[in-house]
């Protein structure tokens, strides 16, 4: 460890648990099956990996980059950073547009956090035992139509979250290794859909694609969810980098960051098609995909009550490690600005943010009618995010990267040769921002 006044991680290993712990969460479990069914399959699914391979990656590596550079927190990093290449203070933005994300996302995020906690309780008594589709359709519907069960859960999943982050960073953060639990069973979940008889029909939905189904919103849910998944455009893989020794290979951590970060939503598409096409259930229902499915499976299988109630808890654990990620930035933004510590500051922002999640559950009853452009609260604020704000504040990210920072600095600190320099360079200055841009275009 050296001798900064700001804390490092105890390991290489323990920041790359942490990044893939951020990164790994219901975005991978819970939304990224919902928007394959809701855009029809394959399509969407080729067109997310190159996001993530060609715009995720490269603006991954530079949120780390900007965060290692700057040692402070995402807004002040920025700042400074541009400062001192004679650029203007208004990069700032970047991080405030990212802190702000943040707030928003974590809103809905703990709702759905909340589901999982819900789940769990039913799986352990026994809930879905013997169930059929209509029966486990039943409980999910119940179970959104009354609000004070989604505040209860919500509220649970809300107070876990702010008690890890107010007991501090290295206590909170490096906890990754619950995720690795959670892709066990997501095998096992895998192998079941092989015994579905609908496996094949589920590898070809996700695999085989047919291109009429791709239009602009097809490609910036793809573009928005590449930045949702991976954890981008918030400031936060840019806090994580500011805790980064030099020793670290970021493009070697990225590629495991990454690898596993796709393999746990292409898991949880496999766990869960096959389920989906055996029943006859809607590939397209929505948000609730996962929490029908799977439990289908559970009530009808040998030892589904052990493994669906552990299932549930892990995702549990795989949803907090996330979103203790996302409370992190704005704790931290309060607690510099303000003259609240620590614990003050986690619980205001904490309180503030669950108001608004009430917001966000109440769009799944009382106010399902409440509609700003044809989206409800919950889907507003999802949409605003990903699709908006991650987008633009990663776009920040890369191009202060590529085009800001000395570049020969980044070419030793990304440890390439003359060819690996010049591909990364085609990728970070041309291909991911424009790429960015051109969803943008099409969409408007
Ligand atoms: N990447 C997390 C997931 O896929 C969600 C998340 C987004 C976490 C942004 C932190 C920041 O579940």
């Amino acid at each position: 460890m050296s001798a900064t006044t700001h804390a490092q991680w105890s390991s290489r290993m323990g920041f790359v648990l942490a990044a893939t712990g951020s990164a790994v969460g219901l975005g991978n479990i819970w939304k990224f099956p919902y928007m394959v069914g809701q855009s029809g399959g394959a399509a969407f699914v080729l067109v997310y990996l190159l996001c993530i391979a060609l715009i995720g990656v490269p603006i991954l590596v530079s949120e780390w980059m900007i965060g290692r550079r700057g040692q402070k927190n995402p807004i002040n990093t920025m700042a400074q950073l541009a400062r001192q290449h004679g650029h203007t203070r208004n990069w700032a933005l970047v991080g405030i547009v990212g802190v702000l994300a943040a707030f928003l996302i974590l809103s809905f995020y703990s709702v759905i956090g909340g589901w999982a906690l819900a789940y769990m309780r039913d799986a352990a008594t026994g809930t879905f035992s013997g169930l059929d589709k209509g029966g486990i359709g039943a409980i999910f519907d119940g179970f959104l139509a009354s609000p004070a069960e989604l505040l209860t859960w919500h509220s649970a999943f809300m107070l876990l979250t702010v008690v890890i982050v107010a007991m501090g960073v290295s206590a909170g953060l490096e906890r990754g290794s619950k995720v690795m639990m959670l892709a066990l069973i997501l095998m096992v979940m895998v192998g079941y859909g092989m015994t579905t008889g609908a496996f094949g029909q589920a590898v070809a939905y996700l695999f085989n694609p047919d291109w009429s189904k791709l239009d602009g919103s097809v490609l910036l849910a793809a573009l928005g969810h590449a930045f949702f998944t991976l954890s981008l455009g918030m400031g936060i893989m840019m806090a994580y980098g500011s805790y980064l020794g030099e020793d670290v290979n970021l493009l070697r951590a990225a590629r495991t960051v990454v690898i596993m970060d796709t393999t746990f939503a292409l898991c949880a598409g496999l766990a869960i098609f096959p389920i989906v096409f055996a029943n006859g259930l809607d590939p397209a229902s929505g948000p609730g995909l996962v929490f029908v499915t799977l439990p289908l499976a559970f009530g009808n299988m040998g030892g589904g009550l052990v493994l669906g109630s552990l299932f549930f808890l892990l995702l549990t654990f795989a949803a907090l490690t996330s979103s203790i990620s996302l409370l992190e930035p704005v704790v931290e933004l309060l607690e510099e600005r303000t003259p609240m510590n620590r614990v003050t500051a986690t619980v205001v922002a904490g309180v503030t943010i669950w108001a608004l999640g009430i917001a966000a559950l109440l769009s799944f009853n009382l106010w399902s009618e409440v509609k700003l452009a044809g989206l409800n609260i919950f889907d507003l604020l999802d949409y605003v995010t990903s699709k908006f704000m991650l987008p633009l504040a990663g776009l920040g990210a890369i191009v202060f990267a590529a085009w800001k920072l000395e570049q020969a600095s980044v070419k030793h600190e990304l440890r390439l040769g003359d060819t690996g320099f010049a591909l990364w360079t085609v990728l970070a200055r041309y291909v991911a921002p424009l790429g960015v841009l051109y969803v943008f275009w099409n969409n408007i």
